[in-house]
Parts: C-alpha cells; sequence; structure tokens
C-alpha cells in the first residue's frame, strides 16, 4: 500500500503518519525528518536544507526527489510506504509517478487532513520534537510522560527552529501557493481522500482507517 499524506503545516500529517505505519506495518517516510537528520549530522546536504528550512521555505526540487528515489530503493520499501512530506509540490507529485510508473505501480490513496489555519498556528507553539528519535508531542493534545523528556528514548525535547509564529506564517504561505495545489491534482486521478483533522487524532485515525480498510 502506498499512502501519501497531505496537509498543511501541523495539520498532523507526521502523528498520523506514525500510526499508520505502526498499523499497517510499512515504513514512515518523512522528508522533513531526513533533512532534520541530515542537518543534526552536519551533512552538505543538512547545510544546504537548512537555509530553507530555517525560513519556512521548500527546498529545491531536485535534492528532494534525489533524496526520497533512493529511499524508495531500501528493501523495507517493498510492501508500500506511507510519504509524510513528500510530494509537496507538482513537479514532485509528477517525479513521483513517473518514477512508480516505470514499474507498473502507483499510489493507492492520497489523504488530505484538512485543518483551517487558525487552529494551526496554535497548535504549533504547542509542538514539541525530539531530536534524536523523531516523535513529536504536544504540550496540551499530546504531553510526553515526563515534562520535556521523550517518551521513547528519554532525550530532551525541543521546539522546532521552524515553529516559530513568523515562520510558521511563511510556511502556511507557502503550503497555500505552492502544496494545496496537490488537491487536484489526486482529486482528478480520483484516489484523495479528506479527513477533519481538528478532531481528536485518535478520532482522526479511525477515519484514516476506514478509508484504508
Ligand atoms: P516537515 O517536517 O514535513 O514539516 P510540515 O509539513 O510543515 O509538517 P509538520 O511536521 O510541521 O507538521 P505535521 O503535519 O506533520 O503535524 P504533526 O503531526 O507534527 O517539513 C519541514 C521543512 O522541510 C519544510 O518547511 C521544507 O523546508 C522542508 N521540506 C520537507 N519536505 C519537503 C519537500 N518534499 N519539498 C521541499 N521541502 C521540503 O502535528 C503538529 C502538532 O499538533 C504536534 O504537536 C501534534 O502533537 C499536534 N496534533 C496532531 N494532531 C492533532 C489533533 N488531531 N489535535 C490536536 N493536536 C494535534
Amino acid at each position: 500500500m502506498k499512502v501519501i499524506m497531505l496537509g498543511a503545516p501541523g495539520a498532523g500529517k507526521g502523528t498520523q503518519a506514525k500510526m499508520i505505519a505502526d498499523a499497517y506495518g510499512i515504513p514512515h517516510i518523512s522528508t522533513g525528518d531526513i533533512f532534520r537528520a541530515n542537518i543534526k549530522n552536519g551533512t552538505e546536504l543538512g547545510k544546504k536544507a537548512k537555509t530553507y528550512m530555517d525560513k519556512g521555505e521548500l527546498v529545491p526540487d531536485a535534492l528532494v526527489v534525489d533524496l526520497i528515489m533512493s529511499r524508495f530503493a531500501e528493501d523495507d520499501c517493498r510492501n508500500g510506504y506511507v510519504l509524510d512530506g513528500f510530494p509537496r509540490t507538482i513537479p514532485q507529485a509528477e517525479a513521483l509517478d513517473a518514477a512508480l510508473e516505470k514499474n507498473g505501480e502507483h499510489v493507492d490513496v492520497a489523504v488530505d487532513i484538512e485543518v483551517p489555519d487558525e487552529n494551526i498556528i496554535s497548535r504549533m507553539g504547542g509542538r514539541r520534537a525530539c531530536t534524536n528519535c523523531g516523535a513529536t508531542y504536544h504540550v496540551k493534545y499530546n504531553p510526553p510522560k515526563v515534562d520535556g523528556i521523550c517518551d521513547v528514548c528519554g532525550q530532551k525535547l525541543i521546539l522546532r527552529d521552524d515553529d516559530k509564529p513568523e515562520t510558521v506564517k511563511n510556511r502556511l504561505n507557502v503550503y497555500h501557493t505552492q502544496t494545496q495545489p496537490l488537491i487536484d491534482y489526486y482529486k482528478k486521478k480520483d484516489i484523495l481522500r479528506t479527513v477533519d483533522g481538528t478532531q481528536d487524532m485518535n478520532k482522526v485515525f479511525a477515519d484514516i482507517k476506514a478509508i484504508l480498510g
């Protein structure tokens, strides 16, 4: 099963993608997590990506497409995957379709998690992320067991640099101009399914499970 998660920054794509990955036994592939790991490790890719991410801009398509194509070649992808944060532009979506078509494959479902912009701004300020294992929390809606510490690996939780309000506003603008057109792209292919992302995260997941079967 090949699933794409769509939605604004902070809509809950990562939260739901992790739940899908656990429930369906497929890998969760987040381009944002891959870039953050590269930044942490000081790689050339990480240095390039950071200049865009800190401003809330998208990393250029060419860098992202090469990166994701090499990830698909790994063994754990043979039964599919859930993509979180990719594709994010029409050229990325076309590159994905072209790569899959070469092997007679296709995307099965694109799940759009709908959350209005006003909810997003308040959500992002409360998000806390683990720089070690990538787990995410929310101080109010999904708090860790011990304040400021990751439940999974025991490392410190941080507020992401790009979760500051002025950067979130730019990320939302970038989303509306460059990523939202993907909703029509997948609607035309008849694989778009929409869920209400303002509900409790377990209810959002129940709706997604009803779609995926
Ligand atoms: P990326 O890491 O993909 O960020 P994003 O898309 O902006 O998404 P987020 O991770 O911010 O949010 P999310 O939707 O996953 O929400 P989450 O589940 O954490 O990308 C970062 C940057 O990398 C981009 O800006 C760009 O520069 C670059 N990049 C990445 N991919 C790229 C690509 N393909 N092309 C070019 N550039 C790329 O939830 C948010 C918070 O809300 C959490 O605290 C969570 O606990 C809480 N929450 C979740 N669900 C609920 C709920 N139902 N109710 C209440 N709270 C909830």
